[in-house]
């Protein structure tokens, strides 16, 4: 893979783009994204500037969870394609600098997953034990629960087996039964699995919900907590026993040692995990656990919190502010704003007349973090929440707690191409309805803008290219602006910290600014600049870049500007 103009190792280049690939692009009419149809975007994806694409499952699966749930580890599920598709895939997508991440479901097995299948079928067979079985407990009314352990997807974490009489663990749908990690041979028949993607060439390994695959050795109860505002009783506990055990940070160890021996250097190849603290919890602190000093643990783990929060000055700064600090000083950040459990954060944080100068925003803010920055397909077309009626409900979560909770098909509606039918995702009928919205809001007509929101998340990656401070650069946060509703840091590379006349020659040499300023008024009021600099605007809302900025100069409503 080709390397720009810096040592910095492929994923910490920029963005990493998620594709849910039933909603990219059809190519064969069946009304579902397929492996083809990514390959005949890469070019799309290139242009935008990413590095990585993270995939969605696209295994074997029975769609009880829509991929999550793996039949079987080693193959491609006919919908998206074969293993040859994935194989071109591979290679077209390294040709353009870009790196494949496949989504690792290690926690759970579909039900119909040979492992599942042989352990169920006798309490002696050799597989019992690669899941979680357990006796009930006898109880006042006769058999009860192992423990009060609940399901997200709703009811008990319990499912009795009436063939075998026993319950086993299953902390998703009751297809999804949780694989028992304290057995060696599970840990090594997955191993296994992992280098069978290593050896096609794929890059590296999103880790679903990493932090769950050790339970309690006794299974204790959860404790309970009281909120009135959860409808999942699974939310009504605190996930102290069955998730976040001290044997996983092990397991993540061996994960690892892995991909550095296939790397042959360690950041050659990259692990990042989901960290799912409890619900409506920030956890920074928690996810910085997984990532350690980055040496032999993941490489990356996201925190949620950015899901939690308001577009408000104060709220992003206390936010990123403390992600930046539980770090350890190995760790790479990353940051994320939207993926396919969440609503989007063009729903969920943008709103009103100002909404498309909120998205502007929010590009800013994500692309010129220190860090990774994971984009979800659409995201740069400003994609919203689709409205997703009864019938029209694919999601188990959904379906259970309709109208309760919204579930997660509004995010993952099909990626709008142009106006034409269904967006141009597909010549047939779209698993999930197409948002309205794209006749106006899709990516040919925002091709065809220079000032559109594609264009600007263009020119945000293309800079963060172009300037070292912006890539790799530390950031400090200016906090006198806070109380204006201005977010306002400096980045800046290690360059300046040295002599002037080191500085001098290296940008003699041609090497890009030392320190970049960055102006967000997350505001629709006319605000100071809090940095009273002036200086040349390399890329603004608001402003032509080359073009002066005075030191005493007032921020337009929505402003986002970064300057040297
Ligand atoms: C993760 C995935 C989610 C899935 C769940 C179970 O949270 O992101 O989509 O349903 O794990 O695998
Ligand atoms: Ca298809």
């Amino acid at each position: 893979m080709q390397i720009n103009n810096t040592d910095l190792t492929w994923w910490k280049q920029g963005p990493i783009y998620q594709i849910y690939p039933r909603s990219f692009l059809d190519t064969n009419g069946d009304g579902v994204g397929d492996l083809e149809g990514i390959i005949q975007k890469l070019d799309y994806l290139k242009d935008l500037g990413i590095r990585g694409i993270w995939l969605s499952p696209i295994y074997p699966s029975p769609l009880f969870d829509f991929g999550y749930d793996i039949s079987n580890y080693h193959d491609i599920d006919p919908v998206f394609g074969s293993l040859a598709t994935f194989k071109r895939l591979v290679t077209e997508a390294d040709r353009r600098g870009i790196g494949i991440i496949m989504d690792m479901v290690l926690n759970h097995t579909s039900h119909l997953h040979p492992w599942f299948i042989e352990s169920r079928s006798s309490r002696d067979n050799p597989k019992r034990d690669w899941y979680i079985w357990h006796d009930g407990k006898a109880g006042l009314f006769g058999r009860g629960y192992p423990n009060n352990w609940m399901a997200a997807f709703g009811g008990h974490a319990w499912k009795w087996d009436p063939e075998t009489g026993q319950y086993y663990l299953h902390l998703f749908t009751e297809e999804q039964p949780d694989l028992n990690w304290r057995n060696p041979q599970v840990q090594e028949a997955m191993l296994a699995e992992m280098r069978f993607w290593l050896d096609l060439g794929v890059k590296g390994f999103r880790l679903d919900v990493i932090n769950y695959l050790i339970k309690d050795t006794l299974f204790r109860s959860n404790p309970y907590r009281f909120r009135l505002t959860y409808p999942r009783r699974h939310d009504l506990q605190h996930h102290q026993y069955d998730r976040n055990q001290s044997e996983t940070y092990e397991i993540i160890r061996r994960i690892r040692s892995l991909m550095d021996s296939y790397a042959g250097t360690s950041e050659a190849t990259m692990l990042v995990g989901e960290v799912y603290p409890d619900e409506g919890v920030h956890a920074p602190d928690l996810a910085a656990t997984y990532i350690g000093s980055g040496q032999d643990l993941l490489h990356l783990a996201f925190d949620f919190s950015t899901i939690y929060i308001q577009l408000t000055a104060a709220d992003l700064y206390s936010v990123l502010k403390t992600w930046y600090s539980v770090l350890s000083p190995g760790a790479w950040p990353c940051h994320v704003l939207s993926n396919h459990d969440q609503s989007r954060s063009a729903s969920r944080l943008c709103a009103g007349p100002d909404q498309e100068a909120q998205k502007r925003l929010l590009a800013a803010l994500l692309l010129t973090q220190r860090g990774t920055p994971f984009l979800y397909y659409g995201e740069e077309i400003g994609m919203e929440d689709g409205r997703i009626g009864r019938k029209d409900l694919q999601d188990p979560l959904g379906k259970k707690y309709y109208p309760f909770h919204p579930g997660r098909d509004r995010s993952r509606t099909p990626m709008q191409w142009d106006n034409g039918s269904a967006a141009g995702f597909t010549s047939g009928k779209p698993w999930l309805p197409v948002n309205p919205d794209y006749k106006e809001r899709n990516v040919a007509s925002q091709e065809r803008d220079g000032t559109s929101l594609l264009a600007w998340y263009r020119d945000l990656i293309r800079l963060r290219d172009k300037e070292p401070a912006l890539r790799e650069g530390a950031i400090e946060f200016v906090e006198s602006g806070l109380a204006e509703n201005v977010l306002a840091y400096r980045r800046e590379t290690a360059i300046r910290r040295e002599t002037a006349i080191r500085r001098t020659a290296a940008i003699g040499r041609g090497e890009a600014a030392d320190e970049v300023l960055v102006v967000l008024n997350v505001s629709g009021q006319t605000r100071p600049n809090p940095f009273r600099r002036g200086g040349t605007v390399l890329l603004s809302t608001h402003r032509k870049p080359d073009s002066p900025i005075e030191y005493d100069t007032r921020l337009a409503p929505w402003e986002c500007t970064v300057y040297r």
